[in-house]
């Protein structure tokens, strides 16, 4: 018998933390230990997680949204050992990988209006991949993004960044990156006729805020990159495989992208995958020769594990309704949000759609709350988040984020296959954390206390 991982990881995960702190970044580590949501994970299944002592916990981040059908589902899994029981040719380069052949063939039936598919391993090669595409198809050096977007860390995708704080210290960018008001098509018309724009990216709901596209916008930016002669990319690599309650965000509303990026879900949770759905005309100016066969590529994209994550993915989405599933159960939570909303003055908002959603707080009316609500923000904008996923991990075993720096907004982007159960189970611990948090004093309030005396000590360190 070979390395038994299993063992391997029973003998020596107690010590992650030291390891990590040793030999890789000690910073998340203290992050962890500082909010207490160092509880060493031993195990997942499906939409849940296991720490050390068994106890279960709903998991509302699922990877940064790469379990939509859930941890380690079976399936994916039979479909692996499938692919490493069969001794197929893997990256042979100077052959066509028929497995690719084949995940291309069913991500286009879902997507019937493209024609083209590019595999990578991550979702910023997908962006990469596009915007090299874009400039490649249209002779043309700009490209247009949104503010609050997020495309990715690797260079090209970070000068595509909405949020400062990813950028600092990382300059100088790709030049002819320009940035546009999200949900402005006047402002995305004055760009585009300057006529040397290659592509507008967009992300149909925003990842960094779970920011709405109004009615309309999508549909009307297409229509002015049409006329001006520029590509539209639908960044899907969040919003995209069933997330939304749609097989795309876009469809929603009725739009068709001259690029689709995925990634994330694409993998079932266990293989990296990246794909750029594209028009044949784009794809032909890219690969336009034979000595350019290769001219864009990366070594392990199209590895068969991948495509064979692929493709049970989308096989599960189809056999468990997912999709379905996560529109009717998206709905439910939404609609119990907005009622938390209607009852509770720190709540000001609910929006998303399907399983990717929103809970936006901001300053409350009374007094006795505003004063509280000051102290905090005033040393840190966007800490008041952690005031209700603290206590939500710790009280309700609920792991949950906060949708970007200095945002007040905690996101949920759960496994797609919630239940009712796991639907109850939120609905009354977001009910519980966010009434106690209109208690003041009480324990919500002197958790902030703490976390405020972590910054500042953290601050005077630094
Ligand atoms: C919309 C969007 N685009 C691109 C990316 C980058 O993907 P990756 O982290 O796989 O590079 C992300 C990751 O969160 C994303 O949400």
């Amino acid at each position: 018998m070979g390395l038994d991982i299993a063992s391997l990881f029973a003998e020596r995960e107690t010590e992650r933390y030291a390891l990590h702190v040793r030999h890789l970044n000690e910073q998340m580590v203290r992050v962890l230990r500082t909010i207490g949501f160092d509880v060493a994970f031993r195990s997942g299944s499906g939409q849940y997680l296991y720490d050390r002592n068994d106890v279960r916990y709903l998991d509302l981040m699922s990877g940064w949204g790469v379990f939509a059908v859930g941890r380690n589902h079976p399936d994916v899994r039979d479909a692996l050992k499938n692919v490493l029981d069969s001794d197929l040719p893997n990256l042979v380069q100077m052959d066509v990988s028929a497995l690719a052949g084949i995940l291309a063939e069913r991500l286009l039936l879902r997507v019937p209006h493209l024609e083209k598919v590019f595999f990578t391993n991550s979702g910023t090669e997908s962006v990469e991949a596009a915007l090299k595409f874009a400039r490649a198809a249209t002779g043309r050096p700009t490209i247009l993004y949104c503010d609050h977007a997020f495309h990715g860390l690797s260079y090209g995708s970070l000068s595509l960044m909405g949020d400062d704080v990813f950028r600092r210290g990382f300059e100088p960018l790709l030049p002819d990156c320009r940035q546009v008001p999200f949900n402005d098509l006047d402002a995305l018309e004055r760009a585009l006729a300057t006529r040397t724009v290659a592509a507008f990216i967009v992300e149909p709901i925003q990842g960094k805020g779970v920011n709405m596209p109004q009615d309309g916008y999508l549909a009307g930016a297409l229509e002015l990159c049409r006329r001006h002669g520029a590509l539209f990319i639908a960044d899907e690599i969040q919003t995209g495989l069933g997330r939304t309650g749609r097989f795309l965000a876009v469809e929603h509303w009725g739009v068709e992208p001259d690029m689709v990026l995925l990634s994330k879900s694409l993998s079932g949770g266990h293989v990296p995958v990246g794909a750029v759905l594209t028009r044949k005309w784009i794809f032909d100016k890219v690969f336009d020769r034979m000595d350019r066969a290769v001219v864009h590529g990366s070594t392990f994209a199209k590895n068969d594990l991948a495509m064979a994550a692929g493709l049970a993915t989308l096989d599960i989405l189809q056999s468990e309704r997912l999709i379905e599933n996560a529109e009717r159960t998206g709905a439910r939570l939404l609609a119990a949000f907005q009622g938390m909303a209607d009852r509770h003055e720190l709540v000001k908002s609910a929006r998303g759609k399907g399983l990717m959603i929103g809970i936006e707080f901001g300053p409350p009316r009374s007094l006795r709350l505003k004063a509280s609500w000051n102290a905090l923000e005033t040393v840190s904008s966007g800490l008041f988040c952690q005031l209700i996923i603290i206590p939500l991990f710790k009280n309700h075993r609920i792991l949950s984020q906060v949708a970007g720096h200095g945002i007040h907004t905690v996101k949920l982007l759960p496994s797609l296959v919630i239940s009712d159960a796991d639907c109850d189970w939120i609905e009354r611990a977001f009910e519980a954390v966010i009434a106690d948090a209109h208690r003041v004093p009480g324990a919500v309030w002197s958790l902030g206390k703490t976390l405020l005396g972590h910054t500042m000590k953290a601050r005077a360190a630094g």
